[in-house]
């Protein structure tokens, strides 16, 4: 007999069926035992009966919360007074004939029932797979499927193509610090893993692509905030023959459609997005990813808006020279290099963001084509001429043999879950997290590695390895 999902098991009235899945709750009414059973699809509640069946009862008696079984058994209509309006089954119930326990559950060492709010989080990242059980994740991760699925369809029908880039690749300027990997083959080189696939999403653009995708992880080796991970996953998308407007339509377009199929019971304060200024939104709000709710208490209100026209270059006090407000890829406003040299400071650029409710959800811009324009942004930067083209090979290479204007957008998919989903922190819509000093409890990640494989990569440690003493 092949096995059923409990929500089918209202239609099946009559009929006999097998069931798997978790005990969820053991009910012991002398002569009767009640389980309710669950699957992914929710609850069955199953009925022992100690005289009409006596070897299954007897096993049944044996059953604790969390044990692994398969009922096969007839489903009946519950007594009226027994039915449960607030559950899809809670009309039915099972009446068991046939037991068999897969496997036997110790205590949990916390409770799955509730939200999981009030149980320590590095006790419920350890156990993230028990954590997980619990109704509220097991819903957040179908909707990070259905918001992703929905992505994926929406930009198929406008021809868009997914394409895949490389983990194992070379560091790029997106600001954070990188995480290394040592290549065994290439002794005493690196591998960087990517902060975003910003360079190969760019060089799709010189190989025709015209229009990419990637639901694509990214690795920045920044401390860990509420909305902060070492891996994020952003919908990354890339854009020939387009104008800063097109793209932001885009993009609203497809939040507004997200929001209006999956999350209908949200209202979108303003449509279109508002657009604002960097100026405008600093002047106005001192942030530039102001939070346009009207009330700030109601969970249910989105307020989405972009901000446009940032400066090109920010000032880094602490190391006394510019930085790029985006990334240095992000085109000037300005054909004049001259003036970009000259007044850095005055220079705006064509970088959009994307703001929902105070947090930053997305990032982007027009990009430049022009190697003299990359030239000079990079030696505001601090890098002569020379160091740029030897760094950027890849791109003054490939630019020479016709690049079409292109520009992009990266919306964070976790950031935006979070608000979606009303959850504090955007460790709440990941499957496994990483903790606030990037450790993964379940794994025990970071670990260390034995000295033979150290050895092979020709690393030597200058701290043990164990406790991460100084030799
Ligand atoms: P940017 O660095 O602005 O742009 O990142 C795009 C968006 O990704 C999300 N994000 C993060 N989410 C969680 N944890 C993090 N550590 C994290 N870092 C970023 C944010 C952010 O707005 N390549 C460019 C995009 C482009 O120019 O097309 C980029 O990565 O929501």
């Amino acid at each position: 007999m092949k096995r059923i999902f409990t929500k089918e098991i209202a239609q099946r009235v009559g009929e006999t069926v097998k069931l798997s899945g978790w005990v969820n709750t053991r009910r012991d009414h002398g002569k009767i035992i009640f389980i309710d059973l669950r699957d992914k699809t929710g609850l069955a509640q199953v009925v022992f009966n100690s005289e009409s069946d006596g070897t299954v009862y007897k096993e049944a008696e044996t059953l604790r919360p969390e044990y692994v079984i398969e009922i096969i058994g007839r489903v009946e209509k519950r007594p009226e007074k027994m039915k449960n309006p607030k559950i899809t089954t809670g009309g039915v119930e099972v009446k068991a004939e046939k037991i068999k326990i897969f496997s036997q559950a110790e205590t949990l060492p916390f409770s799955i029932e509730g939200t999981g709010y009030d149980i320590n989080e590095e006790t419920r990242l350890a156990y993230r797979y028990l954590d997980l059980r619990r109704a509220r994740l097991q819903r957040v991760l179908r909707m990070r499927q259905e918001v992703i699925y929905f992505m994926r369809t929406y930009l198929k029908e406008r021809e868009f193509t997914e394409v895949e880039t490389p983990i194992l690749t070379k560091s790029t300027p997106e600001g954070a610090r990188d995480f290394l990997v040592p290549a065994r083959l290439q002794p005493g080189k690196f591998y960087a893993l990517p902060q975003s696939p910003q360079q190969y999403k760019q060089l799709l653009m010189v190989a025709g692509l015209e229009r990419y995708f990637q639901i694509a992880r990214c690795l920045r080796d920044e401390d860990p905030r509420a909305d902060r991970q070492a891996e994020h996953t952003q919908l990354d998308i890339e854009m020939s023959f387009v104008d800063q407007a097109e793209i932001l339509e885009l993009i609203e377009d497809l939040y507004t459609k997200i929001v209006e199929t999956l999350f209908p019971e949200k209202k979108i304060k303003t449509k279109p997005f508002p657009r604002l200024t960097y100026q405008e939104a600093m002047e106005k709000y001192k942030s530039d990813k102001p939070d346009l709710r009207n009330n700030k208490d109601n969970p249910d209100e989105l307020a989405f808006c972009f901000v446009t026209d940032f400066p090109l270059f920010e000032w880094h006090e602490e190391n006394k020279r510019w930085g790029a407000m985006h990334h240095p890829f992000t085109k000037p406003q300005t054909e004049e290099i001259a003036t970009i040299k000259k007044n850095p400071e005055k220079i705006l650029s064509y970088q959009h963001d994307f703001v929902l409710n105070g947090w930053e959800i997305g990032g982007g811009s027009i990009r430049i084509t022009d190697l003299e324009m990359l030239t000079a942004v990079f030696e505001v930067l601090g890098h002569a001429p020379e160091e740029t083209k030897e760094k950027f090979k890849n791109y003054f290479d490939a630019f020479k043999y016709g690049v079409p204007p292109h520009g992009g957008i990266a919306p964070g998919i976790d950031r935006f879950l979070s608000i979606a989903l009303k959850e504090p922190n955007i460790r709440e819509v990941i499957a496994f997290p990483k903790t606030g000093d990037n450790r993964g409890l379940m794994m025990g990640t970071p670990a260390p590695v034995s000295e033979a494989q150290l050895k092979e990569l020709h690393i030597k440690l200058d701290i043990d390895k164990d406790n991460g003493e100084k030799k």
